[in-house]
């Protein structure tokens, strides 16, 4: 469970690049366009005016087209980069106005950044460009080799510790990268597309590896990536920027399934549903037949109230035992059987509310619908395959209601 705590606070943050700042920043508080202060200051807006929080342990993705102030957001929030105006808050300190001696130590023991292009020393060896925070901060020789090894050893580059960075292949160096931003102990880990220059099979795998660091490690770990794929896979939310300003917040299922605006939906339009939708977002959430408390014709009675084909039957602490159908509740009827548990079927396929719905294909062999539970093994609802079909099948539909 994700503590829902903010570990850092944007608020009215904007950032002008230039030599006109403050008549810049007049300008777009009265209204002024990244463009129109363009023309008038020769000033860019980089940051319009962002306001939000990302929370302690969450892996939260930045997302947006180039020049859409990805990298000027994130630069600010260890002021690589001066905000103009606004307040940037990790763990209640405001650092967009402490000063540089405290902002330093900020960067070393609070908010450590991953680079694009790994960033490493080429004349050290892989253990001394981990060591490199500790040195900084004054931690003694012996010490920090053994925090190397050790954090070389999370990413699995131990063996490698005493060879130069050039032995190394490219995804190899940003696990180096990685290893040198986790030494530091921060919490905070800033990467910015750090593994976009990686060839798309290395890059999938350090995606899987930081989800995995992410489940030991639980660092608020703030990610660039102008890949949407990427995004939804390793994002506990998303924020997708353009010309400066957030247009959508939200979780991977939340941005597709109800995209904000024709912006967002361009990026979603080729992502396939069936990965990112949850089992448990489209369960119907029908009463289910209690075990050893409904009769037959009491749960003959639920079901055609509830106009459905099968009905889920629960034991007394709410956990799926069964499914039922019409037809065998009538022949129950008509033979007088007086138990559920005689007719109903026990085989039958269940799933976990957060598995996607690619996951319940194979689940659909027998016929039946999937019964859906949640992470305590309650009942919360089943999943018709035409549910699932229609839910996958939906995307240009979704979110366009009003369009007709
Ligand atoms: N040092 C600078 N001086 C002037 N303008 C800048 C500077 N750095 C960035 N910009 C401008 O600010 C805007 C946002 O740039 P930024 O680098 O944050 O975008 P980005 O989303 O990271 O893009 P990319 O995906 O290409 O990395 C762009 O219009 C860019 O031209
Ligand atoms: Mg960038």
């Amino acid at each position: 469970m994700k503590n829902p705590e903010p570990k850092i606070v944007i608020e009215h943050l904007i950032k002008i690049y230039g030599d006109k700042p403050h008549g810049a920043l007049k300008l777009f508080r009265s209204g002024g366009t990244r463009e129109s202060i363009l023309k008038e200051t020769g000033n860019v807006l980089g940051i319009a005016d962002v306001s939000m929080n990302i929370n302690q342990q969450e892996l939260f993705v930045i997302m947006g087209l180039s020049g859409s102030g990805k990298s000027t957001l994130v630069r600010c929030i260890n002021r690589l980069i001066n905000p103009t105006s606004g307040h940037i808050y990790i763990d209640g300190e405001d650092i967009a106005h402490v000063n540089e001696q405290r902002m330093r130590e900020i960067r070393l023991t609070k908010a450590s950044m991953v680079f694009q292009k790994f960033g490493l020393f080429p004349h050290r060896t892989v253990a001394q460009n981990v060591e490199y925070g500790l040195k900084v901060k004054g931690i003694d020789k012996d010490e920090r080799r053994q925090k190397a090894l050790d954090t070389l050893k999370i990413v699995g580059l131990d063996q490698w510790a005493d060879y130069l960075p050039s032995s190394l292949s490219g995804g190899m160096q940003q696990r180096v990268g990685l290893a040198r931003a986790l030494a530091t102990d921060a919490d905070i880990l800033l990467m910015d597309e750090a593994f976009s220059a990686l060839d798309p099979l290395i890059r999938r795998e350090m995606q899987d590896e930081l989800l995995r660091l992410q489940k030991e490690l639980h660092k608020t770990i703030v990610f660039i990536s102008h890949d949407i794929q990427e995004a939804l896979k390793i994002g506990d939310r998303i924020a997708v920027m353009k010309d400066g300003a957030i247009v959508q917040i939200g979780t991977p299922e939340e941005m597709i399934t109800q995209p904000a605006d024709e912006y967002i939906r361009a990026f979603i339009q080729d992502v396939n549903r069936a990965q990112v939708v949850t089992a448990g977002s489209i369960a119907r959430q029908t009463i289910p037949v209690i075990l050893d408390q409904d009769s037959p014709s009491e749960a003959l009675g639920k079901i055609s109230e509830h106009v459905v084909e099968h009905m889920c039957v629960v034991n007394a602490q709410g956990s799926p035992v069964g499914i039922i159908n019409k037809q065998s509740l009538e022949s129950a009827l008509a033979q007088e059987k007086s138990d559920i548990s005689q007719v109903m079927q026990t085989d039958f396929p269940q799933i976990k509310a957060n598995k996607r719905l690619e996951d319940t294909f194979p689940l659909y062999q027998q016929g039946l619908p999937v019964t859906v539970v949640d992470g305590a093994g309650k009942f919360q609802g089943l999943v018709e395959l035409a549910d699932v079909l229609a839910s996958i099948g939906n995307a240009d539909n979704c979110g366009h209601q009003n369009d007709d």
